[in-house]
């Protein structure tokens, strides 16, 4: 089954075509720009650029894997979480496509697309195992036993993981989104140099990032601003956050008895926490898969991939148009 996937939840706009036999056939990535001059994702503005970009990118992704709609068999568009003015340029579209070319559609889950995004690499994760799912709207960990049975042993409590990053970069005055810039300018500093907080270290498996954020305002409020302080804080916090879904990670895989730990979400992006999990992987004993960077971020291959799964299980959605800017993955069905 060859399925197209669209993605539209925040500010990337990702359309991509998934055959259950062949893989991953052309993807496409838009990520949008006009958000920088304000700092953080204007939803407005979101919903217009994905109308502006949509279509011709599905026209661009079916010239790519030189196929026409009617080759075609389901159309994977991400029904939630996420903003809903966003959401709905991407249901409106695979709504409409759907009615066109005479094929079944699907609202995918955006966080069950995050969590699934590691099968799309060469040597994918066998159930069961730990996801870490840790983006800019959710960080959770969640016991995957099968496909769509999704139990969530811990997650945030306040900030998502990449939240925080987002803030903190802020607050170093570097541009907007500011995972990736703060987690470059990390590279160069000292991790030891602060001590921020590590909340909720030593008990459960929730988390808790917003007291981070009032640590480095502190922190830059008493420090001078040279290059190497700003680096140095950069480097404290995002050690602060690695050492704290290390410690929560090992633990969910003690509690589950599972030897086997996904990351993913747009923080898995993050070189250091990849590289700290597998070392530790190595040494304690379990394994580690994670996604392409470009696959932890938001993407429309994972939409066409959890679609394509969907839909080959028989799974079928009516010719209606729904979005939901909230939706709790643990409320998906198992497959
Ligand atoms: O999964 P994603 O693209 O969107 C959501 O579903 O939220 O995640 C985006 C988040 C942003 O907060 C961004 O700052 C963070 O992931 N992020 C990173 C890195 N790359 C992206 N955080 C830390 N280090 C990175 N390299
Ligand atoms: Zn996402």
């Amino acid at each position: 089954m060859r399925v197209l996937g669209i993605e539209t939840s925040c500010d990337e706009t990702g359309i991509a075509i998934y055959d259950s036999r062949a893989g991953l056939l052309a993807h496409h990535l838009f990520s949008q720009k006009a958000h920088i001059e304000y700092g953080g994702v204007v939803p407005e503005l979101a919903s217009r650029d994905h109308v502006r970009k949509v279509l011709p990118m599905i026209d661009a992704v079916l010239k790519e894997a030189n196929l026409a709609p009617r080759d075609i068999q389901g159309i994977a568009y991400t029904a939630g979480p996420g903003l809903v003015g966003a959401l709905m340029v991407g249901a409106v579209v695979a709504q409409s496509l759907r009615f066109a070319w005479q094929c079944p559609a699907i609202g995918v889950h955006h966080m069950e697309g995050h969590l699934l995004a590691p099968m799309l690499e060469a040597n994918p994760p066998p159930f069961p195992f730990v996801a870490l799912l840790v983006s800019g709207g959710h960080s959770q960990l969640i016991k995957v036993t099968r496909l769509g049975e999704y139990e969530i042993l811990g997650e945030s409590i306040d900030d998502a993981a990449g939240e925080a990053f987002d803030k903190t970069a802020k607050l170093l005055g570097l541009p907007y989104p500011g995972g990736p810039h703060l987690a470059k300018i990390a590279i160069h500093g000292n991790p030891e140099r602060f001590n921020f907080p590590r909340p909720l270290l030593n008990r459960g498996l929730d988390f808790s990032f917003s007291g981070l954020k009032t640590a480095v305002a502190n922190a830059i409020a008493k420090s001078p601003q040279d290059e190497q302080t700003v680096a140095d804080i950069a480097a404290s916090f995002e050690q602060a956050v690695i050492d704290t879904l290390i410690v929560k990670s090992l633990r969910a895989l003690q509690e589950t008895g599972m030897k086997q730990l996904i990351i993913a979400g747009g923080v898995g992006a993050n070189i250091k926490l990849r590289t700290s999990l597998s070392d530790l992987g190595e040494k304690q004993g379990f394994k580690v898969y994670y996604p392409r960077p470009l696959f932890c971020t938001d993407n429309g291959a994972m939409i066409a991939y959890a679609g394509c799964k969907r839909l080959l299980a028989g799974e079928k959605e009516d010719l209606k148009i729904q979005v939901r800017a909230r939706w709790p993955i643990s409320e998906l069905r198992t497959v």
